[in-house]
């Protein structure tokens, strides 16, 4: 793979970044997942308001200007010949050349920025979704602002070994009774011709694919209903799904070992997936 690291282009083995880099001795730094179909990025200019809202809430410098990030999501993409999969972007607050907790100063430290691009091919997950995904629940301990997208990913990933571990495919984060998001993904429930999912705080990652999946189900008339919904409530719920940049909306047929509906996928998730992505081609 050709990789971007700070300003360069180059084989994936020659990429490298300083040990003091701050994203790597204090996860500080932000990230973002666009997914590419037909060689096109899906979403772009939300992924990349996301970023720069990310990024100010950091304090953080912008790596570049919005159209040289997009130049280079371009230029990864016709560099790998990649048609299917998605691009990985992260920006951290640099190499201070030694460890200290407090910021550098930004017109001395620059922003690092790293970008690849990862292969997943549409077939893939149509076949993962046509199966459904089967998710337990565990207490969401992260901390309380989710809804910057930083690289602090180790309980989600602990996360996805616990569900591993269960033998399924993910967990939901719950508090105080109610599901938050999953480890990587935003959650939703449908019960007649009723969508619930939680509405925005900084509990939750502001989903790019939960704002247009939200546009797709106004299209089909669903009543939608942002609020926070129980383990117990979507267990007794007609079908459940999730939806993130790498999965778009994946159906969810069991949790916590209880199936939901008739615990095979259901018709409004399999309809909101056409939609959407026909949407975004
Ligand atoms: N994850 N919630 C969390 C905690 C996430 O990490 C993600 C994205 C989402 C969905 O957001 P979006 O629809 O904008 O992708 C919700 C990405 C895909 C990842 O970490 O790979």
């Amino acid at each position: 793979r050709t990789v971007f690291v700070n300003g360069s282009y180059l084989p994936e083995e020659a990429a490298t970044v300083s040990i003091f880099d701050r994203g790597f001795l204090m996860a500080d730094g932000v990230y973002e997942v666009t997914s590419v179909l037909g060689a096109k990025l899906i979403d772009w200019p939300g992924h990349c308001a996301r970023l720069a809202r990310s990024l100010k809430e950091l304090d953080m410098a912008a790596p570049c200007s919005d159209e040289d990030l997009l130049a280079i999501h371009r230029e990864l993409i016709v560099a790998n010949g990649l048609t299917e999969g998605m691009v990985y972007l992260q920006v951290t607050r640099g190499n201070p050349g030694d460890r200290d907790f407090a910021f550098p100063d930004p017109s001395v430290t620059k922003s690092t920025l790293v970008m690849f691009t990862m292969v997943k091919t549409l077939e893939s997950g149509n076949a993962a979704a046509r199966k459904g995904h089967r998710v337990i629940s565990i207490p969401d301990i992260r901390w309380g602002r989710r809804d910057i997208k930083t690289v602090q990913l180790l309980y989600p990933s602990m996360g996805k070994m616990m569900a591993k571990k269960a033998g399924v495919d993910d967990a939901w984060l719950t508090e105080d009774g109610f599901v938050t998001e999953g480890t990587s993904n935003n959650t939703w429930i449908v019960k007649g011709n009723r969508i619930v999912t939680r509405q925005l705080g900084t509990d939750i990652l502001h989903g790019i694919t939960r704002a247009a999946v939200l546009r797709c189900a106004a299209d089909l008339q669903l009543e939608i209903e942002e609020r926070p919904f129980t383990i117990e409530e979507a267990q007794a719920a007609d079908e459940a799904f999730y939806t993130s940049a790498s999965a778009f909306v994946m159906p969810v047929i069991e949790v916590d070992g209880a199936a939901i509906g008739k615990g095979v996928p259901g018709p409004i998730a399999a309809r909101l997936r056409e939609i959407y992505l026909d949407e975004m081609r």
